[in-house]
C-alpha cells in the first residue's frame, strides 16, 4: 500500500443500504463517514433554489464556484453543510431526490465533486459511499464493496424511510423514483455506475444489519492482513 491511510469504496445503486454499512463500519473502524450522494444532493438543492439551468454550462460552473460543503464526521448523524448552514434533512426530501441524477449526470458538477471527495480522502481513513468510488474517485481503494438488493426491498426501504420522516409519497412514486435513478446513474456518460472488477459483491436482500457488518469486517480484516 502507497497510502498510509486505508480507503473503503462503497458503490451500488440508490437505497441498497449503503449508508447503513458504512456507517456501522466507521463506527467501528474509528474511520470517517462520508456520504458522496449527500454531495449531489447539495448541489442540486443550490440549483434548486437558485433555478440554476442544467442546460446552461456557464451557469453550472458559475454556481458550483459558489458552492461550499463541508461535512461534520463523528456526530450521532453525520451532518452536512452548504455554505455553513445545514441542510442534512432538507436534502433527503423527494424534491431533492427527483432532481440529484439528471444533476449528478453532468460532467462539470462530476469534477468538482469528485476532485473534493479525492481530497476528503487524501490523509484520513475513510469509509465513503456513492456510485463511483471504487471505480472513479478512488481506484485504488484498499476494500471495494459492490452492494445490491432486490427492487422490492429497496422500494421498501425507502418508502420506510421517507413515511418515517413524515413525507406523503406513494410506494409507486418510489418505484418509478428509483427505477428512473438506476436508469440515469448506470448510463450516464461521466463516471457511470458499474462494478469494479475487484469488488467484493454484498447482496443484503436477505441479510440483518449484523449480518452485514460482520461480512464486510471480515472482508476489512482479510485487507488489512494482506
Ligand atoms: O446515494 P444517494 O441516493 O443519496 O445519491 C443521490 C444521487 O447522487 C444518486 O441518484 C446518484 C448520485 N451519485 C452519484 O452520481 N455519484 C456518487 N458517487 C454518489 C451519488
Amino acid at each position: 500500500m502507497t497510502r498510509p491511510n486505508f480507503i473503503i469504496a462503497i458503490d451500488g445503486y440508490s437505497s441498497c443500504g449503503k449508508s447503513t454499512v458504512a456507517k456501522a463500519l466507521a463506527k467501528k473502524l474509528h474511520f470517517v463517514f462520508i456520504d458522496s450522494g449527500a454531495m449531489y444532493r447539495a448541489v442540486t438543492l443550490y440549483f434548486l433554489r437558485h433555478n440554476v439551468d442544467l442546460d446552461d454550462t456557464a451557469a453550472v460552473v458559475q454556481a458550483l464556484a459558489d458552492i461550499h460543503i463541508d461535512f461534520i464526521p463523528n456526530t450521532a448523524q453525520t451532518q452536512i453543510l452548504l455554505n455553513g448552514e445545514d441542510i442534512s434533512e432538507e436534502i433527503r426530501q423527494m424534491a431533492v431526490s427527483e432532481q440529484v441524477s439528471e444533476v449528478s449526470a453532468i460532467k462539470e458538477v462530476r469534477h468538482a465533486m469528485v476532485a473534493q471527495q479525492q481530497k476528503l480522502g487524501s490523509h484520513r481513513n475513510i469509509v465513503m459511499d456513492g456510485r463511483d468510488i471504487g471505480t472513479t474517485v478512488f481506484p485504488d481503494a484498499d476494500l471495494k464493496i459492490f452492494m445490491t438488493a432486490s427492487p422490492s426491498v429497496r422500494a421498501e426501504r425507502r418508502y420506510a424511510e421517507l413515511t418515517a420522516k413524515g413525507e406523503n409519497v406513494t410506494m409507486e412514486e418510489i418505484q418509478e423514483n428509483l427505477s428512473h435513478r438506476d436508469h440515469i446513474d448506470s448510463t450516464r456518460e461521466e463516471s457511470p455506475l458499474r462494478q469494479a472488477a475487484d469488488a467484493f459483491i454484498l447482496d443484503n436482500s436477505d441479510l440483518t444489519q449484523d449480518q452485514q457488518l460482520e461480512i464486510v469486517l471480515n472482508e476489512y480484516y482479510r485487507r488489512k492482513e494482506a
